[in-house]
């Protein structure tokens, strides 16, 4: 049977928006209800291990928020940043002497195998677990999208060009973002993280000592932090020592890392740019959102919680791309 012109054309078009739908769809395969029927328990099993490990050691929220995050950036969400192994992303710049907590995913794979067996990705763990840790640090909640397969590959270069080191400009930190498709919003949001855990010397040390031929320190770094800082990260000392990102609150997640960059209390360059600014252009934009979190702790929670679901989509793996790794730390087939 021959079709109109026109029948012709509609059938095209709804072709083209099939299409149109899947591909726009690849972005947003996770459903938060993913595991109802293959793993119901895995929310209240994920939730108990972050409990246990939170209460051995209250920093390990804070490690595990940052696990999800490194996890993210580099390929996506796949559990990369948990395969053992010299070529690995634990050795990537970022992540070595820093990076923590892959004992307590340990854990939490263990019991989520123990109630269903290969089913759940490791990926999948580092986000619910990411959740819970914001949650049970005095955060927000929110549903988390689900459905992530693990990658078969670590990128230790993608790692240490791809995560934004303390020391980069904003305009680099910037772009880093939007390489996964972060934009300015996700990256002032995002930063709120660091109101809770750990930072090392390492890190910030640069702001101390020889900072400019003019001056001996970071001049947007307040007096009194800089002698602290400066007595507790003498020159040659051990760079591996931490102190507190958020000096004011350092275990609970509240909108204090914001107010502490209106007084120049930013711990690292990269925290204290938002507000302070350097030639970037986008500099009053992230100074206005500082500003904006600062002063009104639900508009950060409410943007917190969208860019953490932002930067838990970052290019799943799902349908049967990947696998669902056994051992969180090696690929099945090794
Ligand atoms: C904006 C760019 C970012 C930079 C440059 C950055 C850099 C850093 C650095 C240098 C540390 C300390 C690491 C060490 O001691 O060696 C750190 C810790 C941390 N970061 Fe970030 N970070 C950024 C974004 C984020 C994001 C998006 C999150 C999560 C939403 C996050 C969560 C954390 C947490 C929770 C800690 C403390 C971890 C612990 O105590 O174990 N960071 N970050
Ligand atoms: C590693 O990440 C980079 C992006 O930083 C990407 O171009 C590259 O294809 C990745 N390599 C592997 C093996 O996935
Ligand atoms: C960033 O993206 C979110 C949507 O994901 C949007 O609401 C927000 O306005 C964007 N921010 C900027 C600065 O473009
Ligand atoms: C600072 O610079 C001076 C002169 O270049 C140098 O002698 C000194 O060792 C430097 N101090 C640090 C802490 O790097
Ligand atoms: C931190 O400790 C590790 C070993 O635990 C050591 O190899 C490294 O040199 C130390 N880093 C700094 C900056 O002191
Ligand atoms: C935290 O900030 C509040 C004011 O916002 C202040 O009252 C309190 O003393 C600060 N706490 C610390 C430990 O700095």
């Amino acid at each position: 049977m021959k079709m109109s012109r026109g029948a012709s054309f509609r059938s095209w078009s709804l072709r083209w928006v099939v299409l149109l739908i899947c591909f726009v769809g690849g972005k947003s395969q996770l459903t938060t209800d993913f595991y109802s029927t293959s793993c119901p328990n895995v929310l209240s099993i994920v939730r108990k291990q972050v409990q246990n490990a939170i209460k051995a050691e209250m920093r390990m929220g804070a490690s595990l928020l940052r696990l999800h995050f490194h996890d993210c950036f580099v390929n996506g969400c796949d559990g990369s940043v948990l395969l053992d192994g010299s070529d690995g992303e634990k050795f990537a710049g970022p992540n070595l002497n820093s990076a923590r907590g892959f004992d307590v995913v340990d854990n939490i794979k263990t019991a989520v195998e123990s109630s269903c067996s290969g089913v759940v990705s490791c990926a999948d763990i580092l986000a619910i677990a990411a959740r819970d840790s914001v949650l049970l640090s005095g955060g927000p909640t929110w549903k988390v999208p689900l459905g992530r397969r693990d990658g078969l590959v670590a990128n230790q270069t993608g790692s240490n060009n791809g995560l934004p080191a303390p020391f980069d400009p904003l305009d680099t930190i910037i772009s880093k973002f939007a390489a996964v498709g972060l934009n300015v919003t996700d990256v002032v949001a995002l930063s709120g993280g660091h109101t809770i855990g750990l930072a090392r010397c390492a890190t910030f040390s640069n702001r101390l000592f020889n900072f400019s031929a003019n001056s001996g320190s970071d001049p947007t770094l307040d007096t009194t932090m800089t002698s602290d800082l400066q007595s507790l990260c003498p020159v040659n000392g051990d760079g591996n020592k931490t102190t507190a990102l958020d000096r004011n609150s350092t275990d609970l997640f509240d909108n204090h890392y914001f107010k502490n960059l209106a007084v120049n209390k930013g711990l690292l360059s990269s925290d204290q740019v938002l507000y302070s600014g350097d030639s970037s252009t986008a500099s009053s934009t992230t100074k206005s959102l500082v500003e904006s979190y600062g002063s009104n702790p639900n508009l950060f929670i409410t943007d917190f919680t969208n860019s953490m679901i932002k930067m838990g989509s970052i290019s799943p793996l799902t349908g049967s791309n990947g696998e669902i790794r056994k051992n969180c730390r090696v690929v099945n087939s090794s």
